[in-house]
Protein backbone atom coordinates (compact mmCIF):
# COMPACT_ATOMS: atom_id res chain seq x y z
CA UNK A 1 0.00 0.00 0.00
CA UNK A 2 1.71 3.19 -1.40
CA UNK A 3 -0.05 6.32 0.28
CA UNK A 4 0.11 9.51 -0.68
CA UNK A 5 0.48 11.73 2.53
CA UNK A 6 -1.49 14.01 3.57
CA UNK A 7 -0.40 17.93 2.94
CA UNK A 8 0.32 20.33 6.13
CA UNK A 9 1.79 21.66 8.90
CA UNK A 10 1.91 18.33 11.46
CA UNK A 11 4.02 16.02 11.84
CA UNK A 12 5.01 13.04 9.58
CA UNK A 13 2.79 10.57 12.45
CA UNK A 14 -0.05 13.19 12.29
CA UNK A 15 0.12 13.31 8.56
CA UNK A 16 0.06 9.44 8.35
CA UNK A 17 -2.91 9.14 10.85
CA UNK A 18 -4.80 11.32 8.48
CA UNK A 19 -4.24 9.38 5.31
CA UNK A 20 -4.80 6.22 6.53
CA UNK A 21 -8.19 8.12 8.53
CA UNK A 22 -9.10 9.43 5.19
CA UNK A 23 -9.06 5.95 3.45
CA UNK A 24 -10.82 3.74 6.47
CA UNK A 25 -13.52 6.65 5.91
CA UNK A 26 -13.91 6.88 2.42
CA UNK A 27 -12.75 3.99 0.67
CA UNK A 28 -11.47 0.91 2.86
CA UNK A 29 -14.47 -2.09 2.74
CA UNK A 30 -15.92 -3.15 6.91
CA UNK A 31 -13.14 -5.43 8.26
CA UNK A 32 -10.42 -5.02 5.54
CA UNK A 33 -6.97 -5.73 7.14
CA UNK A 34 -4.57 -3.27 7.58
CA UNK A 35 -0.87 -3.49 5.81
CA UNK A 36 1.58 -4.80 8.95
CA UNK A 37 3.99 -1.93 10.30
CA UNK A 38 6.64 -3.35 9.16
CA UNK A 39 5.33 -3.71 5.34
CA UNK A 40 3.65 -0.06 5.62
CA UNK A 41 7.08 1.51 6.75
CA UNK A 42 9.23 -0.09 4.25
CA UNK A 43 6.67 0.56 1.44
CA UNK A 44 6.67 4.04 2.06
CA UNK A 45 10.15 4.79 3.30
CA UNK A 46 9.09 5.62 7.19
CA UNK A 47 10.21 4.39 10.82
CA UNK A 48 8.19 1.84 12.16
CA UNK A 49 7.84 4.21 15.09
CA UNK A 50 5.78 6.45 13.19
CA UNK A 51 3.74 3.36 11.77
CA UNK A 52 2.86 1.85 14.98
CA UNK A 53 2.00 5.85 16.46
CA UNK A 54 -0.05 6.38 13.83
CA UNK A 55 -2.15 2.78 14.39
CA UNK A 56 -2.22 3.23 18.03
CA UNK A 57 -4.20 6.32 18.12
CA UNK A 58 -6.19 5.14 15.40
CA UNK A 59 -7.05 2.19 17.61
CA UNK A 60 -7.30 4.37 20.40
CA UNK A 61 -10.45 6.25 18.69
CA UNK A 62 -12.20 3.03 17.49
CA UNK A 63 -11.24 3.24 13.83
CA UNK A 64 -8.97 0.29 13.77
CA UNK A 65 -9.51 -2.99 15.63
CA UNK A 66 -6.35 -5.26 16.66
CA UNK A 67 -6.86 -9.51 16.48
CA UNK A 68 -3.89 -11.05 18.07
CA UNK A 69 -1.80 -12.67 16.00
CA UNK A 70 -3.36 -11.46 12.76
CA UNK A 71 -2.63 -7.77 12.87
CA UNK A 72 -5.16 -4.72 12.48
CA UNK A 73 -8.46 -4.73 10.38
CA UNK A 74 -10.68 -1.53 9.88
CA UNK A 75 -13.16 -1.49 12.52
CA UNK A 76 -16.20 -3.44 11.27
CA UNK A 77 -19.28 -1.60 12.87
CA UNK A 78 -17.86 1.79 12.31
CA UNK A 79 -17.87 1.82 8.87
CA UNK A 80 -21.77 1.21 8.58
CA UNK A 81 -22.12 4.63 9.60
CA UNK A 82 -19.03 5.85 7.76
CA UNK A 83 -19.14 4.92 4.40
CA UNK A 84 -22.29 7.09 4.05
CA UNK A 85 -19.99 9.91 5.15
CA UNK A 86 -19.41 10.93 1.56
CA UNK A 87 -22.62 10.47 0.15
CA UNK A 88 -26.09 10.86 2.14
CA UNK A 89 -25.71 8.60 5.14
CA UNK A 90 -28.90 6.16 4.75
CA UNK A 91 -28.50 5.04 8.14
CA UNK A 92 -29.46 7.77 10.09
CA UNK A 93 -31.88 9.65 7.15
CA UNK A 94 -34.55 6.64 6.15
CA UNK A 95 -37.60 6.95 7.73
CA UNK A 96 -38.43 5.07 10.83
CA UNK A 97 -41.51 4.07 13.14
CA UNK A 98 -44.41 5.25 11.23
CA UNK A 99 -42.59 6.56 8.29
CA UNK A 100 -43.41 10.40 9.13
CA UNK A 101 -39.84 11.26 10.83
CA UNK A 102 -36.97 12.12 8.66
CA UNK A 103 -34.84 12.82 11.26
CA UNK A 104 -35.36 11.40 14.59
CA UNK A 105 -33.38 13.54 17.49
CA UNK A 106 -35.12 11.74 20.11
CA UNK A 107 -32.26 11.42 22.71
CA UNK A 108 -33.25 8.31 24.21
CA UNK A 109 -32.74 6.07 21.19
CA UNK A 110 -29.55 4.89 19.84
CA UNK A 111 -28.78 3.60 16.35
CA UNK A 112 -29.00 0.14 15.49
CA UNK A 113 -25.66 0.24 14.32
CA UNK A 114 -23.86 0.84 17.38
CA UNK A 115 -24.67 -2.69 19.25
CA UNK A 116 -21.92 -5.03 19.03
CA UNK A 117 -24.17 -8.05 17.85
CA UNK A 118 -21.61 -10.43 17.09
CA UNK A 119 -19.79 -10.25 19.95
CA UNK A 120 -22.94 -10.40 21.91
CA UNK A 121 -24.02 -13.00 20.33
CA UNK A 122 -21.03 -15.38 20.80
CA UNK A 123 -20.45 -14.06 24.68
CA UNK A 124 -24.62 -15.25 24.65
CA UNK A 125 -23.49 -18.46 23.81
CA UNK A 126 -20.53 -18.51 26.03
CA UNK A 127 -22.58 -18.53 28.61
CA UNK A 128 -25.34 -20.30 28.48
CA UNK A 129 -22.74 -23.30 27.84
CA UNK A 130 -21.45 -22.35 30.96
CA UNK A 131 -23.00 -23.71 34.33
CA UNK A 132 -25.61 -21.83 34.36
CA UNK A 133 -28.17 -22.94 37.25
CA UNK A 134 -31.45 -22.82 35.37
CA UNK A 135 -33.08 -24.78 38.31
CA UNK A 136 -32.11 -21.97 40.96
CA UNK A 137 -33.10 -18.21 41.72
CA UNK A 138 -29.92 -16.16 41.20
CA UNK A 139 -28.20 -13.83 43.59
CA UNK A 140 -31.08 -11.66 44.07
CA UNK A 141 -28.40 -8.40 44.12
CA UNK A 142 -27.19 -9.27 40.71
CA UNK A 143 -24.49 -11.86 40.16
CA UNK A 144 -21.07 -11.48 42.20
CA UNK A 145 -18.78 -11.75 39.30
CA UNK A 146 -21.31 -9.04 37.23
CA UNK A 147 -21.11 -6.39 40.34
CA UNK A 148 -16.79 -7.05 40.50
CA UNK A 149 -16.71 -5.70 37.14
CA UNK A 150 -19.04 -2.50 37.58
CA UNK A 151 -17.26 -2.06 40.83
CA UNK A 152 -14.05 -2.09 39.33
CA UNK A 153 -14.77 -0.51 36.14
CA UNK A 154 -16.70 2.37 38.31
CA UNK A 155 -13.65 3.03 40.73
CA UNK A 156 -10.97 3.51 37.71
CA UNK A 157 -13.16 5.39 35.08
CA UNK A 158 -15.88 6.92 36.92
CA UNK A 159 -13.99 8.07 40.18
CA UNK A 160 -16.39 6.21 42.26
CA UNK A 161 -15.30 4.48 45.64
CA UNK A 162 -17.17 1.57 46.06
CA UNK A 163 -16.92 -2.13 46.42
CA UNK A 164 -19.35 -4.66 44.43
CA UNK A 165 -21.36 -5.98 47.80
CA UNK A 166 -22.70 -2.06 47.51
CA UNK A 167 -24.38 -3.01 43.89
CA UNK A 168 -27.84 -3.68 43.27
CA UNK A 169 -27.90 -4.78 39.51
CA UNK A 170 -31.52 -3.39 38.48
CA UNK A 171 -33.59 -3.40 35.46
CA UNK A 172 -33.51 0.14 34.04
CA UNK A 173 -33.96 3.64 36.04
CA UNK A 174 -37.51 3.00 37.21
CA UNK A 175 -36.71 -0.03 39.02
CA UNK A 176 -33.52 1.59 40.32
CA UNK A 177 -35.41 4.59 41.26
CA UNK A 178 -38.38 3.04 42.92
CA UNK A 179 -35.95 0.79 44.92
CA UNK A 180 -34.25 4.06 45.96
CA UNK A 181 -37.70 5.75 47.06
CA UNK A 182 -38.39 2.98 49.49
CA UNK A 183 -34.16 2.31 50.88
CA UNK A 184 -34.34 6.24 51.53
CA UNK A 185 -37.43 6.19 53.77
CA UNK A 186 -37.78 9.84 53.35
CA UNK A 187 -41.20 10.59 52.40
CA UNK A 188 -41.46 12.71 55.53
CA UNK A 189 -39.45 15.80 53.82
CA UNK A 190 -39.97 16.90 50.34
CA UNK A 191 -37.79 14.93 47.35
CA UNK A 192 -35.95 17.63 45.56
CA UNK A 193 -35.14 17.70 42.24
CA UNK A 194 -33.48 19.69 39.87
CA UNK A 195 -35.37 21.85 37.16
CA UNK A 196 -36.07 21.72 34.31
CA UNK A 197 -35.32 17.92 34.87
CA UNK A 198 -35.74 14.00 33.99
CA UNK A 199 -39.64 13.98 34.66
CA UNK A 200 -39.77 10.11 35.41
CA UNK A 201 -37.74 11.01 38.85
CA UNK A 202 -40.25 12.80 39.64
CA UNK A 203 -43.21 10.66 38.22
CA UNK A 204 -41.43 7.73 40.13
CA UNK A 205 -41.29 8.91 43.51
CA UNK A 206 -44.50 10.53 43.65
CA UNK A 207 -46.02 6.78 42.73
CA UNK A 208 -43.27 5.85 45.93
CA UNK A 209 -45.60 8.49 48.51
CA UNK A 210 -43.39 11.39 48.02
CA UNK A 211 -43.93 15.04 47.03
CA UNK A 212 -41.77 16.83 44.75
CA UNK A 213 -39.68 20.06 44.81
CA UNK A 214 -38.73 21.58 41.85
CA UNK A 215 -35.06 23.72 42.16
CA UNK A 216 -34.08 25.58 39.13
CA UNK A 217 -31.19 25.40 37.37
CA UNK A 218 -28.74 27.75 35.98
CA UNK A 219 -26.02 27.84 33.40
CA UNK A 220 -24.12 25.08 35.72
CA UNK A 221 -26.63 23.12 36.80
CA UNK A 222 -28.23 22.83 40.09
CA UNK A 223 -27.23 26.08 42.47
CA UNK A 224 -27.03 24.30 46.27
CA UNK A 225 -28.08 28.38 47.92
CA UNK A 226 -31.51 27.19 46.50
CA UNK A 227 -31.89 24.23 48.30
CA UNK A 228 -30.54 25.80 51.61
CA UNK A 229 -34.41 27.36 52.40
CA UNK A 230 -36.08 24.12 51.85
CA UNK A 231 -36.56 21.22 54.31
CA UNK A 232 -35.84 18.78 51.32
CA UNK A 233 -34.94 15.11 52.64
CA UNK A 234 -33.52 13.69 49.40
CA UNK A 235 -32.46 15.24 45.98
CA UNK A 236 -32.40 13.81 42.46
CA UNK A 237 -29.61 15.45 40.11
CA UNK A 238 -27.62 14.51 36.78
CA UNK A 239 -24.11 16.35 38.12
CA UNK A 240 -22.18 15.07 34.80
CA UNK A 241 -24.26 15.98 31.78
CA UNK A 242 -27.37 17.84 33.22
CA UNK A 243 -30.50 16.48 31.74
CA UNK A 244 -31.68 18.08 29.54
CA UNK A 245 -29.62 21.22 29.84
CA UNK A 246 -25.77 19.75 29.29
CA UNK A 247 -24.89 21.65 32.40
CA UNK A 248 -21.78 20.37 34.06
CA UNK A 249 -21.99 20.94 37.71
CA UNK A 250 -18.62 22.20 39.05
CA UNK A 251 -16.69 20.99 42.03
CA UNK A 252 -17.32 23.74 44.27
CA UNK A 253 -21.25 22.87 43.67
CA UNK A 254 -20.58 19.57 44.28
CA UNK A 255 -19.19 20.22 47.71
CA UNK A 256 -21.43 22.12 48.70
CA UNK A 257 -24.25 19.44 48.03
CA UNK A 258 -23.05 16.94 50.11
CA UNK A 259 -21.81 19.35 52.98
CA UNK A 260 -25.90 19.94 52.59
CA UNK A 261 -26.93 16.29 52.94
CA UNK A 262 -24.07 15.62 56.03
CA UNK A 263 -25.69 18.57 57.79
CA UNK A 264 -29.24 17.90 56.95
CA UNK A 265 -28.78 13.84 57.10
CA UNK A 266 -30.27 14.04 53.37
CA UNK A 267 -29.42 11.88 50.74
CA UNK A 268 -28.51 12.21 46.99
CA UNK A 269 -29.66 10.13 43.90
CA UNK A 270 -26.34 10.75 41.66
CA UNK A 271 -27.71 10.03 38.30
CA UNK A 272 -24.83 9.56 35.97
CA UNK A 273 -26.79 8.00 32.87
CA UNK A 274 -24.36 8.83 30.07
CA UNK A 275 -21.35 10.29 31.42
CA UNK A 276 -19.05 7.64 29.64
CA UNK A 277 -20.32 9.28 26.11
CA UNK A 278 -18.37 12.82 26.79
CA UNK A 279 -16.13 13.09 23.87
CA UNK A 280 -14.69 16.59 23.96
CA UNK A 281 -13.31 16.40 27.78
CA UNK A 282 -12.80 13.70 30.49
CA UNK A 283 -16.14 13.54 32.19
CA UNK A 284 -15.40 15.25 36.18
CA UNK A 285 -15.36 11.84 38.45
CA UNK A 286 -18.25 10.97 40.08
CA UNK A 287 -19.48 12.74 43.51
CA UNK A 288 -20.29 9.67 45.22
CA UNK A 289 -16.68 9.21 45.54
CA UNK A 290 -15.52 12.75 46.49
CA UNK A 291 -14.80 13.22 50.06
CA UNK A 292 -17.86 13.16 52.00
CA UNK A 293 -19.58 11.41 49.27
CA UNK A 294 -21.31 8.95 52.09
CA UNK A 295 -24.90 10.03 51.27
CA UNK A 296 -24.54 9.45 47.34
CA UNK A 297 -26.95 7.20 45.83
CA UNK A 298 -24.86 6.23 42.67
CA UNK A 299 -26.90 5.27 39.16
CA UNK A 300 -25.76 3.95 36.16
CA UNK A 301 -27.35 2.44 33.56
CA UNK A 302 -25.62 0.61 30.08
CA UNK A 303 -29.14 2.01 27.93
CA UNK A 304 -26.81 4.90 26.72
CA UNK A 305 -24.08 3.52 25.31
CA UNK A 306 -24.68 0.19 24.60
CA UNK A 307 -28.73 -0.84 24.32
CA UNK A 308 -31.53 0.03 26.33
CA UNK A 309 -33.00 -3.07 25.30
CA UNK A 310 -31.30 -4.76 27.55
CA UNK A 311 -32.42 -2.90 30.27
CA UNK A 312 -29.38 -2.94 32.80
CA UNK A 313 -28.74 -0.44 35.52
CA UNK A 314 -27.39 -0.07 38.81
CA UNK A 315 -27.38 1.31 41.92
CA UNK A 316 -24.55 1.71 44.32
CA UNK A 317 -25.90 2.18 47.86
CA UNK A 318 -24.45 3.79 50.92
CA UNK A 319 -23.90 0.96 53.95
CA UNK A 320 -26.72 2.17 56.06
CA UNK A 321 -29.07 1.77 53.05
CA UNK A 322 -27.58 -1.35 52.07
CA UNK A 323 -28.06 -2.72 55.77
CA UNK A 324 -31.75 -1.86 55.21
CA UNK A 325 -31.43 -3.63 51.44
CA UNK A 326 -30.49 -6.81 53.11
CA UNK A 327 -32.89 -6.88 55.53
CA UNK A 328 -35.61 -6.20 53.11
CA UNK A 329 -37.82 -8.02 50.36
CA UNK A 330 -36.07 -6.30 47.69
CA UNK A 331 -32.81 -8.37 48.57
CA UNK A 332 -34.98 -11.40 47.35
CA UNK A 333 -35.23 -11.58 43.57
CA UNK A 334 -32.43 -10.78 41.07
CA UNK A 335 -34.04 -7.86 38.66
CA UNK A 336 -31.78 -9.42 35.69
CA UNK A 337 -31.87 -12.17 34.08
CA UNK A 338 -28.80 -14.58 34.76
CA UNK A 339 -27.85 -15.45 30.96
CA UNK A 340 -27.91 -11.43 30.23
CA UNK A 341 -26.33 -10.57 33.42
CA UNK A 342 -22.87 -12.90 32.33
CA UNK A 343 -23.20 -11.76 28.69
CA UNK A 344 -22.46 -8.46 30.25
CA UNK A 345 -20.19 -9.47 32.68
CA UNK A 346 -17.80 -11.39 30.15
CA UNK A 347 -18.00 -8.47 27.57
CA UNK A 348 -16.60 -6.07 30.41
CA UNK A 349 -14.14 -8.85 31.82
CA UNK A 350 -12.76 -9.10 28.34
CA UNK A 351 -12.42 -5.72 27.65
CA UNK A 352 -15.26 -5.30 25.13
CA UNK A 353 -16.95 -2.50 26.72
CA UNK A 354 -14.22 -0.52 26.98
CA UNK A 355 -13.24 -1.01 23.19
CA UNK A 356 -16.86 -0.45 22.56
CA UNK A 357 -17.33 2.90 24.45
CA UNK A 358 -13.92 3.89 22.30
CA UNK A 359 -15.87 3.35 18.99
CA UNK A 360 -19.36 4.92 20.30
CA UNK A 361 -16.96 8.12 21.32
CA UNK A 362 -15.85 8.36 17.74
CA UNK A 363 -19.25 7.60 16.15
CA UNK A 364 -20.42 10.08 18.05
CA UNK A 365 -17.94 12.75 17.39
CA UNK A 366 -18.54 12.60 14.02
CA UNK A 367 -22.39 12.64 14.05
CA UNK A 368 -21.49 16.16 16.52
CA UNK A 369 -19.27 17.87 14.05
CA UNK A 370 -21.68 16.84 10.92
CA UNK A 371 -24.60 18.32 13.08
CA UNK A 372 -22.71 21.28 13.90
CA UNK A 373 -21.63 21.71 10.20
CA UNK A 374 -25.21 21.52 9.15
CA UNK A 375 -26.44 24.10 11.34
CA UNK A 376 -23.74 26.80 10.83
CA UNK A 377 -24.25 26.36 7.16
CA UNK A 378 -28.24 26.25 7.26
CA UNK A 379 -29.07 28.80 10.02
CA UNK A 380 -25.70 30.51 10.41
CA UNK A 381 -25.62 33.74 12.55
CA UNK A 382 -29.42 33.26 13.34
CA UNK A 383 -28.89 30.76 16.25
CA UNK A 384 -26.12 31.17 18.86
CA UNK A 385 -24.08 27.69 19.75
CA UNK A 386 -22.72 28.26 22.88
CA UNK A 387 -20.93 24.78 24.51
CA UNK A 388 -20.47 21.75 22.27
CA UNK A 389 -19.95 18.42 23.00
CA UNK A 390 -23.03 18.07 24.94
CA UNK A 391 -23.75 21.54 26.74
CA UNK A 392 -26.20 24.66 26.57
CA UNK A 393 -26.42 28.04 28.54
CA UNK A 394 -29.36 30.49 27.83
CA UNK A 395 -28.37 33.52 25.79
CA UNK A 396 -29.50 36.96 25.16
CA UNK A 397 -32.42 36.13 22.83
CA UNK A 398 -30.77 34.31 20.17
CA UNK A 399 -32.11 30.79 19.89
CA UNK A 400 -29.61 28.43 21.64
CA UNK A 401 -29.09 24.64 20.65
CA UNK A 402 -27.60 21.62 22.69
CA UNK A 403 -25.87 19.18 20.51
C1 LIG B 1 -31.79 11.24 32.81
C2 LIG B 1 -31.89 9.78 32.50
N1 LIG B 1 -31.53 8.90 33.43
C3 LIG B 1 -31.57 7.57 33.21
C4 LIG B 1 -32.01 7.06 32.01
C5 LIG B 1 -31.89 5.56 31.79
O1 LIG B 1 -33.02 4.86 31.80
P1 LIG B 1 -32.97 3.26 31.65
O2 LIG B 1 -31.78 2.74 32.42
O3 LIG B 1 -34.28 2.82 32.26
O4 LIG B 1 -32.91 2.93 30.21
C6 LIG B 1 -32.44 7.93 31.01
C7 LIG B 1 -32.97 7.42 29.74
O5 LIG B 1 -33.42 8.11 28.86
C8 LIG B 1 -32.36 9.33 31.26
O6 LIG B 1 -32.70 10.22 30.31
Amino acid sequence: MILKLQEGSGTLTERLYLTLKEWILHEAKPGERLPSIRTLAAENRISRTTVEAAYSQLYAEGYIESRPRSGYFVAVDLLAVNRGAKKEPEAEERPIGNGRVRYDFFPARLSPEIFPVKTWRRLNARALREDLDFGAYPDGQGEAGFREQIASYLNRIRGTRCRADQIVVCSGFIDAMGLAAELMEARDHPFAMEWPGYRLAERVMGEHGYRTLHIPVDSQGIDPQRLEATEAGSLYLTPSHQYPTGATLPVARRQALLEWARRQESWIIEDDYDSELNYTHRPIPAMQGLEGGERVLYLGTFSKSLSPAIRVAYLVLPEPLMERYRRSSHAHFARVSLPVQRTLELFMAEGHWERHLRRVRTLNRRRHDRMLAALRRELGDRIEILTQGGGWRSSCGLPTVAI
